[in-house]
């Protein structure tokens, strides 16, 4: 291990408040700092704000305030949320900061003067959502394939970063340094998409078009590309050029991002430094994407999770476990509530909330309140000797390759020998009988050795719980309490006073009620006579998304839908005091695809979208896994 570490995630767009994908990769470089300060390694830990370019112009403009008031207003959610979360970011950074607007304008001025900067003309397909132009080849039928929007054509003059000059030093830069981009799907995923011919990147925009961005020092008339200003965060943070940070961290420079980022990071970002004579960072790590319920997270679809609300109605330390338990790094994984209150229950209340209790009880009850001092070891003691020193082992090798939920696998295999040795060594029958005694408090010691232990494992996921565990222990100095301290057995001072502490992680009761709501029956309307199955059949229900909508003019309630079943078709639905347009325009719905045509207000319906009642109003039918487009509805 280095004896510094760098860690950053990505600075998060002010257009949306954090969400639990935020949220893991932030606490995923929170563990990580956590772990490399109990190595005893100088840490700096970055995170913050992405604050210019057209999405956050837009979003302003839209919610009609100025751009800084909006990104004011989101930042300082980003910024409030992080301890919170027991997230202990060394500093937090906003591109609109002047430092960063300084540094962003030094780099470009360098790569200017390098000859690395040209001035010229572009006319392309330009996506808002994706803020970069796309190749007419990269777009699926005429859309860019993320937003499912068609982007605009746009014609101008910029500068362009000659990112293409330095392809053939990536691709060396990447083969040379394996884990350069990791896990290896995404090293892989970068080095096929420098299989093509690597473009140059325009990097400004004319402040014709945006104004809300850093002007280029070269050109007022230009603003510089958001992309090209956020990547450089990384090195304002750490105070380039001549600060002691930049030259102590950026040499162990470790970025964390999710999947969709990859190609900014790895491609723009790599070229950029080396276009500016700074050495490459040392690993870019890559994790997936958190979906909701097997589907994409997304605002219009309603199933965005928010962090706090999951914190406060769990707590912080079971949801970062779960964060930490449930997704294999380079994975996407899948939350679902079910999953992490069964998570809750078994291994956080039942496996470790258990053995703290049971220890505690045991040790205050059979040992004056007080960490008893051990006799020599008996053979059988040894497995839990032998099983502490390989779980540390193995923890530092599962980190090293962020295999998390692999240490923490290791960490509960460690907890639940420990379960079993309390089941098998049954100290309350040996308190009954004086003559045990010496044997009795060396088991007692044994265990809470093992708590003392566990405690230093766990605390870079779960910082709270381990500090219980610790003040129960009466150990009074957890700065103490690093990695080094728990590779030898037996650092628990005996005398040590016992606390015993409430219960570290109660268990969820889960709700009948909660579990599967029962319908308001009074609402219920009664069910038609029985029909035969042809008669069925001649509905034709279709699986279809929603492409196009705008109000139906002069009314409040009609939506003019265009729909893809089999091809466009316009559908008008009575669901504008439900959906707003931009609400309903991605979704994917069930249609009447065969009901005769109708006109609602002079706009011909040519089938009729499927919806059912809620307390609030209308919701519109859906799917649990995303369907063919046109598929039957059988
Ligand atoms: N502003 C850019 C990043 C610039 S870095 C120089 C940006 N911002 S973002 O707000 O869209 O954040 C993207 C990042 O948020 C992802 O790379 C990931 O870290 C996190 N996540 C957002 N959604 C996520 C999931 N659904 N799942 C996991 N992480 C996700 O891109």
């Amino acid at each position: 291990m280095e004896d510094a570490y760098y860690i950053t995630t990505p600075i998060y767009y002010v257009n949306a408040s954090p969400h639990i994908g935020h949220a893991y990769t932030t606490i995923v470089a929170d563990v990580l700092a956590r772990y490399h300060r109990l190595h005893g390694v100088r840490t700096f830990f970055t995170t913050g704000t992405d604050e210019h370019g057209d999405k956050i112009a837009e979003t302003a403009q839209k919610a009609g305030v100025t751009p800084k008031t909006y990104a004011d207003r989101i930042s300082a959610q980003f910024r409030a949320l992080w301890p919170e979360l027991a997230v202990t970011n060394d500093y937090f950074i906003r591109t609109t900061d002047a430092n960063h607007v300084d540094t962003v304008r030094r780099i470009l001025q360098k790569v200017y003067d390098a000859g690395d900067i040209y001035f010229g003309q572009y006319e392309g397909f330009y996506c808002v959502g994706c803020e970069r132009f796309y190749m007419e080849k990269e777009l699926v039928d005429g859309k860019c394939p993320d937003h499912q929007l068609a982007p605009e054509y746009r014609k101008e003059s910029n500068y362009f970063f000659r990112m293409g000059k330095y392809q053939q030093w990536l691709i060396d830069h990447i083969e040379q340094n394996p884990d350069f981009i990791r896990p290896e799907r995404y090293r892989n995923e970068a080095l096929a998409f420098l299989r093509e011919p690597l473009e140059d990147l325009c990097i400004s925009r004319p402040k014709s078009r945006l104004t809300w961005g850093i002007t280029l020092p070269f050109d007022e008339n230009y603003v510089t590309y958001v992309w090209f200003d956020a990547l450089i965060n990384y090195i304002t943070a750490v105070g380039y050029p001549d600060g002691e940070n930049f030259r102590t961290f950026w040499p162990v420079a470790e970025h964390l991002i999710a999947k969709d980022i990859l190609k900014p990071h790895g491609i723009y970002w790599s070229t950029m430094l080396k276009a500016a004579g700074i050495e490459p960072y040392q690993h870019l790590n890559v994790h997936g994407y958190w979906n909701v319920d097997q589907s994409k997270m997304s605002k219009s679809v309603g199933n965005v999770v928010k962090p706090l609300d999951l914190k406060d109605k769990y707590g912080l330390d079971p949801f970062r476990y779960f964060l930490m338990r449930d997704m294999v790094f380079g994975l996407d994984s899948s939350f679902s509530e079910e999953a992490f209150v069964q998570r809750i229950n078994s291994d956080l209340a039942n496996d470790l909330g258990n053995l703290v209790s049971r220890t505690m009880t045991m040790a205050v009850k059979y040992g004056n309140g007080k960490v008893p001092a051990p006799a020599a070891a008996v053979a059988e003691d040894n497995l839990l000797r032998e099983t502490a020193a390989r779980t540390v082992t193995e923890v530092e090798a599962c980190f090293a390759d962020l295999g998390f939920h692999k240490a923490l696998i290791a960490i509960w295999e460690f907890i639940n020998v420990t379960n079993k040795y309390i089941v098998e060594r049954e100290p309350w029958l040996l308190a009954k009988d004086p003559a045990n005694r010496a044997r009795l408090e060396t088991i007692l010691y044994n265990l809470l050795e093992v708590l003392r232990i566990t405690a230093v494992l766990i605390t870079p996921f779960m910082p709270g719980s381990a500090a219980k565990i610790q003040k129960q222990l009466g150990i009074a100095d957890a700065a103490g309490q690093n990695f080094d301290a728990i590779r030898e057995w037996g650092g628990l001072p005996p005398g040590n006073e016992l606390k015993r502490g409430e219960s570290l992680f109660p268990r969820v009761e889960i709700k009948a009620a909660e579990a599967s709501p029962e319908p308001a029956k009074a609402d219920v309307p009664p069910i038609k006579p029985e029909i035969a199955y042809e008669e069925f059949e001649k509905v034709d229900l279709r699986a279809a998304k929603v492409i196009a909508a705008e109000r139906v003019p002069k009314s409040n309630k009609l939506l003019k839908l265009t729909v893809e079943i089999d091809g466009e078709r316009t559908i008008v639905a009575g669901m504008g005091k439900d959906y707003s347009p931009e609400e309903i325009v991605g979704k994917t719905i069930v249609v009447v695809a065969n009901l005769k045509s109708a006109k609602l207000m002079g706009v011909e319906s040519r089938g009729m979208l499927l919806a059912t009642d809620t307390e609030e109003g209308l919701t519109l039918l859906g799917f649990d896994r995303p369907p063919k487009i046109g598929a039957k509805i059988r």
